[in-house]
């Protein structure tokens, strides 16, 4: 794309955000400019009654009361290769473009008063904690959780075309970063093709926006957060971080200090995953013990183990790749700027 074309392009944005704002009312904050503690959510993170979109499907605070298969909770976790949750959908029938907006969080483990996966949803998975981010990518039989069989899928992002988040009023916290629940600002995660990623942003990191990027929705996992994930494979890593999405040669970034686990034992059992390099106590779950990793090399990629990663999400796996369909206003818009 020319200079020319390109700053038609961003002049063309900045313009239809800019409207989407003065659209949404004078109070009307971007959700991915909305600040909260875990411990005092508000009921509904999204206070905007929207008109094209409705209201927030569910509610952010989510307890043992909320726990279980009604659970409508929109608040996301991302702790460990444990104790992780998707955007996924509350009913079945709808793919993700069509529901993306709507979805609830599915989690791991009990106690975050979401639903659960039922076992044998994650098939394999590889956590991976770098200086930018911590992510899990895998492979999952995502008709588990009221995904549509064969659904290529789409991306979640707390932007979308109204700024109300997808889903809206969606929010992702994490003890990644140390102590506390901190908010995840920016994060993305792409379900679809029987595999998913979920990246989320260090937030006080200098690349959150860049390396969590949501402009790419139709590239899928192996382009937005490329990895080593094998399915089958349940590993916990450090690893570099990648080249921001839609910089560099986009090549699988090194992992290392891998541990391999049994799923049974991680989702099922009683063993907590701690994260590579963290130091003190595990987590303090009760029912849980304290895993003793299995140090493994297998999947200790190098920045040139493109094609060793032995099928881990790529752009022909399928994960967000259809997200067209249900970006509604955002698509319409974006088709519109490409034609100036
Ligand atoms: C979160 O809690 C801390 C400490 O209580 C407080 O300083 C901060 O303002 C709170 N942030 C939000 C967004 O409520
Ligand atoms: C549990 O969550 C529900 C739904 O968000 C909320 O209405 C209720 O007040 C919460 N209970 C407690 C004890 O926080």
């Amino acid at each position: 794309m020319s200079f020319t074309k390109l700053s038609i392009v961003a002049t063309g944005l900045s313009l239809y955000l800019t409207s989407v704002v003065r659209a949404q009312g004078p109070g009307f904050v971007p959700l991915v400019n909305k600040r909260f503690n875990y411990t005092n959510l508000p009921y509904k993170v999204d206070t905007d009654v929207g008109l094209v979109r409705g209201d927030q499907l569910g509610y952010n605070i989510c307890n043992s009361t909320t726990e279980g298969a009604a659970s409508l909770c929109q608040t996301l976790i991302i702790n460990s290769l444990d104790d992780f949750c998707l955007w996924a959908p509350s009913v079945p029938g709808k793919t993700v473009g069509e529901i993306e907006g709507e979805m609830i969080a599915w989690c791991s483990q009990p106690g975050h008063g979401t639903r659960i996966f039922p076992p044998g949803t994650i098939t394999g998975v590889q956590l991976t904690k770098t200086p930018d981010y911590v992510q899990v990518v895998g492979f999952m039989d995502q008709t588990k959780v009221n995904m549509v069989k064969g659904d290529a899928g789409g991306e979640m992002d707390p932007h979308g075309a109204d700024l109300r988040g997808n889903p809206m009023g969606g929010v992702v916290f994490s003890t990644a970063w140390g102590g506390n629940y901190k908010q995840v600002i920016e994060w993305h995660n792409f379900n679809g093709g029987d595999a998913f990623c979920l990246k989320a942003c260090d937030p006080s990191g200098p690349r959150q926006a860049a390396m969590c990027q949501h402009i790419y929705d139709t590239q899928g996992c192996g382009f937005n957060a490329p990895s080593n994930a094998r399915n089958g494979v349940f590993e916990s890593c450090a690893g570099d971080s990648q080249d921001p999405p839609g910089t560099g040669p986009g090549t699988v970034p090194a992992s290392s200090l891998c541990s391999t686990f049994a799923s049974s034992d991680i989702f099922e059992g009683t063993v907590v995953v701690p994260l590579p390099g963290a130091t003190g106590a595990p987590t303090t779950r009760s029912a849980k013990t304290t895993a003793t990793p299995t140090p493994t090399t297998s999947s200790g990629g190098s920045s040139t183990s493109k094609t060793a990663s032995g099928g881990a999400p790529t752009q022909s796996s399928g994960a967000g790749r259809v997200i067209i369909q249900g970006a509604g206003a955002f698509g319409s818009a974006f088709a519109l700027m490409l034609m100036l």
